[in-house]
C-alpha cells in the first residue's frame, strides 16, 4: 500500500533522507522509529505529497506521489506533528471546513462529522472552540480531521507526543479500531515502547538511513536477542529438580534459580514456553506461572543504532 524506492531528500547540502526503501503492506500498522532529526517527518511529508523528493520515488496504492498528487491525497490522511489551530473556530466548524475542502456534499457533512466525533470520543466538545481544547483533545481532533474523507492510508506523525499515559492508551485503542476498519497506518514516534504493542512491522531510521525494517520477531533474530522466561513452581523443594530437567534441554542456554523463580534463557533464535511446560509437567512438577520476558524495542533500538557513524 505504501512503497518507497531509493527515496532521497536534500535540504541544501544536508542529506535528510538517503536511499530509503520501504514497503508497507495493506492493513498493517507500521511503526516508524527514529531519534530527532532522523528523517521521519521528511519521509511522511513526501508521502503526503507536501514535499518533493530530490531523488527516488514513492507510491501510495500504486500511485506515484509526485505525479498523481490529487489521487494520492484522496487516499491519504496525514496528521502533521503540529496542528494549526484556528482562533474562535468551534470543533464542528473545524471539521465541516475540512469536509468542504474534500468536496463532501453539504447534506452529508453533518453525518460524517458526527461519525468522526464519535469515533474519537469528542461528541461532548462539538461546540467548544478548538483553541480551548486540551493538548490531548486537540490531538484527537486532528485524528478526527484526517478521517473525514475516509482515507485508506493514515500517515500519523507522532500522534501521541505530549499526551498523558491515559490519552496515549486511548490513542492506541483508536489505532487498533482503525486497523480493524481496514486502514493501513504508518505512525512515527521516538517513544519506541509505545509502538511495540500495536505495530505489525517496524522501521528504524537514523541519519536518514533505514537501519532496520521487519517484525519484532525478526529484530530478535537479527540481534540474537535471547528470549527469556520466568518460571515459578508450586513447591520450592522442586526447584533443583526443575533446574536439572530444563538444563538438559538443547534449546535452552542457561537456567538459574533467582529467589522465588527460575530464570530460563533460550539459545539464539529459540523461544517458547511450551517446551518448558511439557518438560516440567512430565517431571511431575506443578507450575504456578510461566512469564515470557518481552524484548523491548528500546533495547533493540539502542543495539541497532549503536556505533553508527554519520
Ligand atoms: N525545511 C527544512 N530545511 C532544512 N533542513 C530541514 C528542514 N526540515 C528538516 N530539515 C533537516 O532534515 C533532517 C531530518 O528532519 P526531520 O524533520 O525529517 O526529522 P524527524 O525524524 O522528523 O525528527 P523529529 O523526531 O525531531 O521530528 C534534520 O537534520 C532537519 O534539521
Ligand atoms: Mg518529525
Amino acid at each position: 500500500m505504501i512503497q518507497t524506492k531509493g527515496l532521497t531528500k536534500y535540504y541544501g547540502d544536508l542529506a535528510a533522507l538517503v536511499d530509503l526503501d520501504l514497503t508497507i503492506n495493506a492493513g498493517d500498522i507500521f511503526g516508524f522509529i527514529g531519534p530527532n532529526g532522523a528523517g521521519k517527518t521528511t519521509t511522511m511529508r513526501i508521502l503526503a505529497t507536501l514535499l518533493e523528493p530530490s531523488r527516488g520515488s514513492a507510491f501510495i496504492d500504486g500511485l506515484d506521489v509526485t505525479k498523481k498528487g490529487k489521487q494520492v491525497r484522496r487516499r491519504v490522511g496525514y496528521m502533521p506533528d503540529f496542528i494549526g489551530v484556528y482562533d474562535d473556530l468551534k470543533v464542528f466548524e473545524y471539521l465541516e471546513f475540512f469536509a468542504a475542502a474534500f468536496d463532501i456534499e453539504r447534506k452529508k457533512r453533518k453525518g460524517i462529522v458526527d461519525g468522526v466525533l464519535e469515533l474519537t470520543d469528542l461528541q461532548s466538545k462539538r461546540g467548544t472552540t478548538v483553541d480551548s481544547l486540551s493538548r490531548g483533545m486537540q490531538q484527537r481532533l486532528s485524528l478526527a480531521r484526517v478521517l473525514i474523507h475516509d482515507p485508506k492510508v493514515l500517515i500519523l506523525d507522532e500522534p501521541a507526543s505530549g499526551l498523558d499515559p491515559r490519552a496515549r492508551i486511548e490513542i492506541r485503542e483508536l489505532l487498533r479500531e482503525l486497523k480493524r476498519m481496514g486502514k493501513t497506518i504508518m505512525i512515527s514516534s521516538h517513544i519506541l515502547s509505545e509502538l511495540e504493542e500495536i505495530s505489525d512491522h517496524v522501521g528504524i531510521i537514523e541519519h536518514g538511513r533505514l537501519v532496520f525494517s521487519g517484525t519484532l520477531e525478526e529484530i530478535r533474530c537479527r540481534l540474537g536477542i535471547q528470549s527469556k522466561v520466568r518460571v515459578c513452581v508450586a513447591d520450592q523443594d522442586h526447584q533443583d529438580r526443575a533446574l536439572e530437567l530444563l538444563s538438559a534441554l538443547p534449546q535452552i542456554n542457561d537456567v538459574e534459580i533467582a529467589d522465588e523463580h527460575i530464570a530460563v534463557t533460550f539459545n539464539d533464535g529459540q523461544n517458547g514456553d511450551g517446551i518448558i511446560a511439557r518438560t516440567l509437567v512430565q517431571g511431575n512438577i506443578d507450575i504456578i506461572s510461566l512469564v515470557p520476558e518481552q524484548i523491548k524495542l528500546d533495547d533493540a533500538f539502542l543495539q541497532l543504532t549503536k556505533g553508527i557513524v554519520h
